[in-house]
């Protein structure tokens, strides 16, 4: 009989079907039809407008005489009275079924109009975890971005304009029905986006990784995403074209999600939706700039877990001594981080030591911090937020 102990604390795993692989988007119309759509809220945004996905998936919509509304009014850190706009178009002409054609900022608004549409009253209602009562109308949604796994996952992030900042809707009623992940849309990417959504999919494997509700099966996709991500993201940003590179990367993105989805995330996350919505940044790139300071707040509460993510990514061995494998983790995320390209801090990005008392309140009351391993403070906030400006 094997010594090893295995985990027999209940967890659950929750995933909606997905397809991956080139041309997966191309099956819009099929699973429009299989999921009852009448009239369509294709929602998308100016960006991707410029691409040439939109029209593409606009004249498959056309050709099977499915109707559909265009909405683009999606601001990047999607704001709570776009998803009203957005509610307003969807109910006015009677649609039936929502697309969302975009990155996580489309996708979490498209799961915001759909939450509003059925659930009726304002997007603010339904903040925290398990708010939400009606299932949404069918979704879904075709990833354009490498990182965000909106179109897997239970969370929707919306900020909350006035307040300045980011709420997380945790559900499983945001779970889309249908995924088409095709990395051929990423071509299309340019390399900071790459990089940035690169670095979200890495932070969402490693907070699931080391989370206080990871399990057997969370695990393992976490650690693959790593292995995917950490090996194949330089090569993506520097050759956009190469199918290969993207596919990979996509696919660790998918792991990621997966294993965020239903192990939660932590400390990085409540700060970066914190900073995101009050300086209105780009969340992978606060996530790249906070991860090496969370993962040395973290490191004594999840010391084992953090030496198997060392390994997977080939950074240190099991042999070296604890206090050197933290600092080589820490200084090898940097140092990953500066070879995409993101080179920044926070106080590069206009963060002054004044806001970070407000940044910190507001992060403190994220649910994302609940499954961090080492149970944060707002002290301990601010003072990963003083490390990282
Ligand atoms: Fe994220």
């Amino acid at each position: 009989m094997a010594s090893e102990i295995i985990q027999l604390e209940l967890r659950k795993f929750v995933s909606p079907e997905y397809i991956f692989g080139i041309d997966a988007r191309l099956m819009v119309a099929n699973y429009c039809k299989q999921l009852g759509g009448r009239t369509v809220l294709l929602v998308s945004d100016a960006g991707i407008a410029k691409t040439p996905w939109l029209k593409e998936i606009e004249n498959i919509l056309k050709s099977q005489a499915i109707n559909f509304h265009v909405f683009l009014n999606v601001s990047p850190n999607p704001r709570d009275f776009e998803v009203m706009e957005g509610v307003e178009v969807y109910l006015k002409n009677q649609c039936n079924l929502i697309i969302a054609l975009g990155g996580g900022s489309v996708m979490d608004c498209a799961k915001g109009i759909g939450i509003v549409s059925t659930n009726g009253g304002t997007i603010d209602m339904y903040e925290g975890v398990d708010k939400i009562n009606k299932p949404m109308p069918p979704l879904i949604c075709i990833p354009t971005t490498a990182g965000t796994a909106a179109d897997l996952s239970q969370f929707a992030i919306i900020n909350r304009y006035n307040e300045r900042y980011k709420m997380a809707i945790i559900s499983k009623a945001t779970v889309p029905d249908v995924a088409l992940i095709d990395p051929f849309v990423l071509t299309t990417m340019d390399s900071f986006l790459t990089a940035c959504t690169g670095m979200d999919a890495l932070s969402h494997a490693f907070e699931a990784y080391v989370s206080n509700a990871s399990s057997a099966f969370t695990d393992l996709y976490a650690i693959e995403a790593v292995k995917l991500i950490i090996h194949n993201l330089n090569a993506s940003v520097e050759y956009p074209n190469n199918l290969q590179l993207r596919g990979k990367v996509m696919l660790g993105s998918l792991y990621a999600g997966l294993a965020f989805s239903n192990a939660s995330l932590g400390c990085v996350h409540s700060m970066a939706h914190s900073l995101g919505g009050y300086l209105d940044l780009p969340h992978g790139e606060c996530n790249a700039i906070i991860l090496p300071h969370v993962v040395d707040f973290n490191y004594s509460s999840a010391t084992e877990k953090y030496s198997n993510l060392s390994a997977a990514m080939g950074c240190c061995n099991k042999s070296t001594k604890k206090t050197d494998a933290r600092k080589q983790l820490v200084n090898f995320l940097i140092d990953f981080r500066n070879s995409v390209n993101i080179k920044s801090t926070l106080g590069s990005n206009g963060v002054k030591p004044d806001i970070i008392p407000t940044l910190a309140s507001k992060a403190i009351n994220d649910p994302c911090n609940a499954t961090n391993p080492r149970p944060p403070c707002k002290l301990d906030l601010e003072c990963i937020y003083k490390e990282a400006i």
